[in-house]
């Protein structure tokens, strides 16, 4: 598939699109001070912190750091379970929720079988889904166009 050139110079923070790319969905999400904030309290919780299960094929060099992320605000990530592939939605409120945690902190919710992802697309712990969700190859090519593939 070709690459997909987004241009987010409208994104705001807490603003998430979503582009097709491949066939697929990727989301790019601005994240807020706040959520990036929430994601270091989270280590413990989610089955792989660190993004190092295999880098090739869920988490690009260049983005393995504590946002998952080129730049600490902008997640760009497909938006497919790591389970059997269902399209998890987004849960950024915080509050009760069912089959939230307490401390949500926001994030994804997988409908089909309940796996959540943190606000960087990693999965909580002891969840159906095995892997953090795919940060797909991109680069910057300037301040706001991020080229996908
Ligand atoms: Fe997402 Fe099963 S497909 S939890």
């Amino acid at each position: 598939g070709a690459p997909v050139e987004v241009d987010i110079s409208t994104l705001q923070p807490g603003e998430m699109r979503t582009v097709e790319w491949r066939g697929k969905p990727v989301w790019i999400l601005k994240r807020t001070p706040e959520m990036l904030a929430s994601l270091p309290k989270l280590d413990n919780e989610v089955a792989d912190p660190g993004s190092e299960r295999n880098p090739d094929e869920f988490t690009p060099d260049y983005c393995i750091n504590k946002h998952r992320s080129r730049k600490p605000e902008i997640l760009v990530a497909v938006g497919i379970c790591t389970h059997l592939g269902c399209s998890p939605s987004t849960k950024f409120a915080p509050g009760p929720q069912p089959s939230l945690p307490d401390d949500w902190a926001g994030g994804f919710l997988c409908p089909c079988h309940g796996s959540t992802f943190d606000i960087a697309g990693r999965v909580y712990k002891n969840k159906p889904a095995p892997d953090n969700l795919v940060v797909p190859r991109h680069m910057y090519l300037s301040d706001t166009k991020i080229l996908i593939g």
